[in-house]
């Protein structure tokens, strides 16, 4: 049943519904929230359990979209602290997603592309992006303190948790990958070696949490099971990159894929969803959240029977706010997507989507 109450690490979570983060590209100009985020925010954090912000910025090097909203400095607390409180008006448990870009960065955000920096000097396959400059060791930790300090900055702003982005093929993602991660110190090579700086990471993160949280707070990390490319992460490695993970104790794994029962995209003609096929490694005690393509209670409840403990939704919710009340009562939920619905920089945004939203035949863009 997805409408009874959960409980995510130290956190009780109302019903089994999440909110999937999605930048907004929408924050003001110096990249506080802006009120259009708020509404928007406020709006989706009705019906869910636990909504996800958008991928914050860390530090200044970690933007990576334009108007990303940040918290690399202490001047960004209050903004997300109006925030965190928005969210949890409605009753949702409010999870901040943190974020470092890397090589991914949209390059037109720097004025100097010596800033952009990645674990290895190797461009993304992107035409938005180029070569990034290899951190040195220094500027690796002063990385892993720059989600820390991301960390404490959370907590002040009242968050309940933090949601460390190592999916989609940013930074942390960069580090594990031996497509992008070609260093040759202790962070790169080996496996053992690719998997430090977020095993690093999650330790130094956890300790912050104990030492630091006024009230239960939560971990989590979201993970994209596969890359495409040769060399790239195959299941293999995100089984070896789970059992760490599962050794440390997160509060919950995200399996970041297209569709909740994804098959490999490495291996096509095995059609066996990823999560059973990662079901050994995949530990009862450590919640998981699954998503893409949930849009209806049957989704819902197939996810939900799938093994995945919460589900989340990401264009239902920008489509329909109240989408988990209008799950509840077998309401038809909105599909047509107007401007009024998100901020405006969001909603242009969105027009890069259309094939996708059209491939998918569910959600329909309309201008006014
Ligand atoms: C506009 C938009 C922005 C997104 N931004 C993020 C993000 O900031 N962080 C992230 O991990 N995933 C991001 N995603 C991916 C979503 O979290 C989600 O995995 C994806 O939309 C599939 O779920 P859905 O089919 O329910 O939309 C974004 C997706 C969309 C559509």
């Amino acid at each position: 049943m997805y409408n009874t109450p959960t409980k995510i690490g130290p956190v009780t979570l109302k019903n089994r519904l999440v909110m999937a983060p999605m930048t907004t590209y929408s924050s003001n100009p110096d990249y506080t929230v802006s009120d259009q985020e708020y509404t928007y925010y406020e709006a989706r954090g009705q019906t869910v359990g636990m909504l996800i912000t958008a991928a914050v910025a860390v530090s200044k090097s970690a933007h990576a979209f334009p108007r990303q909203i940040s918290i690399e400095d202490d001047r960004f607390i209050p903004g997300l602290k109006t925030l965190a409180e928005k969210i949890q008006a409605g009753g949702a448990k409010a999870v901040m997603q943190l974020h470092h870009g890397g090589r991914m960065a949209d390059a037109s955000l720097f004025a100097d592309p010596n800033d952009i920096v990645a674990p290895s000097a190797i461009q993304a396959d992107r035409n938005f992006t180029v070569t990034p400059r290899a951190m040195t060791l220094d500027e690796v930790r002063q990385t892993q303190e720059d989600f820390l300090d991301a960390i404490s900055r959370a907590i002040q702003a009242g968050y309940d948790g933090v949601e460390l982005h190592g999916a989609n093929t940013y930074l942390l993602q960069q580090f594990f990958s031996p497509q992008s991660n070609q260093r040759t110190d202790e962070y790169g090579g080996s496996i053992e070696n690719r998997s430090r700086f977020i095993v690093e990471l999650v330790k130094a993160a956890q300790e912050r949490i104990q030492k630091e949280a006024t009230k239960p707070f939560l971990l989590g990390y979201r993970l994209s099971p596969e890359e495409r490319e040769t060399p790239g992460i195959t299941l293999a490695d995100t089984r070896y990159l789970i059992r760490q993970l599962n050794a440390l104790k997160v509060d919950y794994l995200h399996l970041s894929t297209g569709h909740y029962l994804q098959s490999s995209l490495r291996d096509p003609a095995n059609t066996t969803p990823i999560i059973e096929r990662l079901s050994d490694v995949l530990n009862d005690d450590i919640p998981l959240i699954g998503v893409g393509g949930i849009n209806d209670l049957e989704d819902v409840e197939k996810a939900l029977a799938s093994g995945y403990q919460c589900v989340a939704t990401g264009m239902t919710l920008i489509a329909d706010p109240l989408w988990g009340d209008k799950l509840a009562s077998k309401e038809p939920i909105n599909t047509v997507i107007t401007s009024d619905l998100v901020p405006d920089l969001m909603f242009e945004r969105l027009h890069r989507w259309q094939k996708i939203l059209a491939e998918g035949g569910r959600f329909i863009l309309k201008d006014d």
